[in-house]
């Protein structure tokens, strides 16, 4: 589903390169909950703007649902990345002046969705998520927590192969990070979503199936929590 081989990454300013991904390789398999653990400035955010298709790295291959995304060129793969990849960001990333129904038809507005089958199918996912009845509000006027629902329901509204988020409860009370985490579940068990999340903590990446922990760039362990889900 998802896989990455040997992708290697600096940041280059006018003096010097400074790496930052070492040889990561990895597998990720469809309907699966991958937590990406490691402490603030070990590669996380980098890795996973690199296999969204954010960024190019300087070597590898990153492939999703068969294709390499590094081989792509730009309008391909911004027409890849609309159709296959969901991205939740920490600061939700909703439009300010677009109500909540509307933000989470966004994508499908961009694929050239009409009106009315855009608007059921993103009422049916702020039903999933617990928020049909703020349909018709603005972000501003609903808590952290529900604004991070709403960007999930915006993740899900193209049914893409998968799902990245970075540190998505990173703005919340532990709480609201604990309902996010559980909406977050039952959408992977029961739509078969598959979800790949950054965090630095612990406690949230235990309650994932799969545990890739990054240490200076270089993914050092890889923990298979629970059955059915293959060993690398
Ligand atoms: N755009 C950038 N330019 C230069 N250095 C960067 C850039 N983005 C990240 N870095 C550096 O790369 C390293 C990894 O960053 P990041 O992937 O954001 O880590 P994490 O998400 O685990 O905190 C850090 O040392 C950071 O300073
Ligand atoms: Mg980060």
């Amino acid at each position: 589903m998802l896989r990455v081989e040997q992708v290697s990454h600096a940041f280059r300013n006018a003096k010097e390169s400074v790496p930052v991904l070492h040889d990561i390789n990895l597998t990720v398999e469809k309907g699966t909950m991958v937590a990406l653990l490691g402490s603030s400035g070990s590669g996380k955010s980098t890795l996973l703007n690199l296999m969204a298709g954010l960024m190019k790295p300087d070597q590898g291959k990153i492939w999703i649902a068969d294709q390499d995304i590094v081989r792509l060129g730009e309008n391909r793969l911004a027409e890849f990345r609309r159709s296959h990849i969901g991205f939740i960001f920490q600061s939700y990333e909703l439009l300010s002046n677009l109500t909540v129904r509307e933000n989470v038809e966004l994508p499908l507005v961009f694929m050239g969705v009409s009106p009315s089958k855009r608007k059921t199918k993103a009422l049916s996912l702020l039903e999933q998520v617990g928020l049909a009845p703020k349909a018709a509000l603005f972000p501003s006027q609903l808590s952290g927590g529900q604004q991070q629902r709403v960007s999930i329901a915006r993740s899900l509204i193209t049914e893409p192969s998968v799902i990245f988020a970075d540190e998505p409860t990173g703005n919340l009370d532990t709480e609201t990070e604990e309902e996010i985490i559980t909406i977050l579940q039952r959408l992977n068990r029961e739509m078969r979503t598959t979800f790949v999340i950054v965090t630095h903590e612990a406690e949230v990446a235990e309650q994932m199936q799969v545990v890739l922990t990054l240490q200076q760039g270089r993914l050092v362990r890889e923990t298979v929590q629970q059955a059915g889900v293959k060993e690398k």
